[in-house]
């Protein structure tokens, strides 16, 4: 049987706080970019927690790492994801899972998911040598004065000493 071939343009979303952006995260949007025609990066705005950096800064930084794949959007969103989603045609939300102490929580935001809205999560592993990283992290040790250097971009890099500096 003939096997009917889609035009339509296939979306996914990474979405997180991304504050800031870490290789970890740019390993899963560069996977993701190859796998889907458009990725969405959605930064999602969570008021209850005061981050390093604004929503604004975090785009921008996001935007600048992700320029060179071509197919990346970066915007924020207040509110749940699914709605993200739906208002974007989007049925797919792509997440790397870095351990198994990931899954527990992961499982049940994907199952919540599709349950509100049939969107689906995918799981990506992450790659080992991200398998601990995170931004609060990066943010903790570089705080202290510790080298993070490999494990953002470098103008991420930049902009994290040098907010360190300015909150001293
Ligand atoms: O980078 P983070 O903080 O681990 O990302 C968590 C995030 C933002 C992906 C998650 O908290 C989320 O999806 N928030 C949006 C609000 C929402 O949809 N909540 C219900 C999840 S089932």
């Amino acid at each position: 049987m003939a096997v009917q071939e889609k035009t339509t343009v296939r979306r996914a979303v990474c979405p997180g706080s991304f504050d800031p952006i870490t290789n970890g995260h740019l390993d899963i949007i560069e996977r993701a970019s190859r796998l889907y025609d458009v990725v969405h990066i959605a930064v999602l705005i969570n008021k209850s927690k005061q981050g390093l950096f604004t929503v604004e800064e975090r785009i921008q930084m996001i935007e600048e790492v992700s320029a060179g794949y071509g197919n990346v959007v970066v915007e924020s969103h207040h509110g749940l994801l699914v709605d993200y989603c739906r208002d974007r045609g989007i049925p797919a939300i792509v997440k790397g899972l870095r351990a198994v102490s990931d899954f527990d929580y992961e499982l049940q935001m994907a199952q919540m998911n599709i349950g509100l809205s049939g969107v689906e999560t995918l799981f990506v592993p992450t790659s080992p040598t991200y398998s601990f990283l995170s931004s609060s992290l990066v943010k903790e040790v570089a705080a202290y004065g510790g080298d993070v250097s490999h494990l953002v971009p470098a103008l991420v890099h930049r902009r994290l000493v040098a907010r360190i500096a300015e909150r001293k």
